[in-house]
């Protein structure tokens, strides 16, 4: 009995989202409402998050991912199995699938949306993806595209903060990396943070400063953002001492003779283990760390792992939660 009221609500409050049969491109696709709507039907999920609760079944979820991925990708399959649906995958599809023949992403999506009631496509063009998506029949989520969006990395993350504050609105976050421009999820995260109320600060090289689509985009819906330039390891811990968290946005690190100079600039960006546990004794308060992972040897000070401050491991088991809550909105149930 319990059980079927509980499905009930979750009936209710897909409807209530009425997100069915959309795709989610950008972060921006969502309203705050729906997002709201998502953490609220992400919280009657959490239960199955480790079984079944069978409410898409008969449903083939696609996941085409064109880049490296262990998180998104088996997050949302993990996502759709809980949920009694199926998954078919092409984790290499340059190398297995007719990609390697020059198919056109357009034709791809055409044909794959002729089996799969949903689309989960990461890839390494954004442009070609944006243009290539409306081919697709069915609803696509983007799973991370080039350098602009990865917009359900946001979603988990924003429903991590919800999950642990309680509230979005009012946090100070700082967003940090050594470069904000090739970052995807700092600029997912900086949309979905400014618009539900957060005080953003986003710290990075002025070389490699958060792109001004993006600063122009959370300016035309009235937030102001705070930027903050080519701070060096000292000034970028005093400056954390304010926040309630940091977050890390993975981004590609060059190769070759660059990548020695680019490991000193993300070390300006070492949130200090020393920093969060004086903060902790002197204010009793924690001020919370999240990366989006994977992180790179000495990114990051590894003792934070195992204390309160680290969300980036309790980040995954939500991630599960929000996805199928994701795919109930979109499928319906
Ligand atoms: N955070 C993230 O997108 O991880 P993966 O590249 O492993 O999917």
């Amino acid at each position: 009995m319990e059980n079927k009221n509980k499905i009930q609500t979750i009936r209710s409050l897909v409807s209530k989202i009425g997100f069915e049969g959309r795709s989610l491109l950008s972060i921006n696709d969502l309203t705050n409402e729906q997002i709201y709507g998502l953490f609220e039907l992400a919280m009657k999920l959490e239960p199955w998050n480790r079984s079944m609760v069978p409410l898409v079944t008969g449903n083939v979820m696609s996941t085409l991912f064109f880049q490296p991925s262990t998180r998104t990708r088996m997050s949302f399959e993990t996502a759709m199995h809980r949920l009694g649906g199926a998954v078919i995958s092409e984790a290499n599809p340059l190398v297995t699938s007719s990609a390697a023949k020059e198919e056109s992403l357009s034709d791809m999506l055409k044909v794959v949306s002729k089996y799969a009631n949903i689309i989960v496509l990461r890839h390494f063009d954004d442009r070609g993806a944006r243009e290539a998506a409306p081919y697709s029949e069915s609803p696509i989520i983007n799973g991370g595209w080039g350098h602009w969006e990865h917009p359900t990395q946001a979603l988990l993350d924003l429903y991590t903060l919800y999950r642990t504050f309680g509230r979005v609105e009012g946090l100070k976050v700082c967003i940090a990396s050594a470069d904000l421009i090739e970052a995807r999820t700092g600029h997912s995260m900086a949309y979905g943070l400014a618009r539900l109320g957060a005080k953003v600060t986003l710290a990075s090289p002025s070389a490699k400063r958060t792109p001004q689509e993006v600063l122009d985009k959370i300016h035309e819906i009235g937030i102001q953002v705070e930027e903050v330039f080519d701070l060096n390891q000292d000034t970028f811990n005093e400056l954390i001492m304010g926040m309630d968290m940091i977050y890390l946005p993975g981004c590609s690190a060059p190769k070759g003779p660059e990548a020695e100079a680019f490991k000193q600039v993300m070390d300006s960006y070492l949130v200090r283990y020393e920093t969060l546990a004086k903060v902790a004794a002197e204010q009793s308060r924690i001020i919370y760390v999240t990366h989006t992972l994977p992180r790179r040897a000495g990114e990051m000070d590894l003792r934070i792992d195992n204390t309160p401050h680290q969300l980036y491991f309790e980040a995954i088991a939500y991630s599960v939660a929000i996805r199928m809550a994701l795919i109930c909105a979109i499928l319906g149930v």
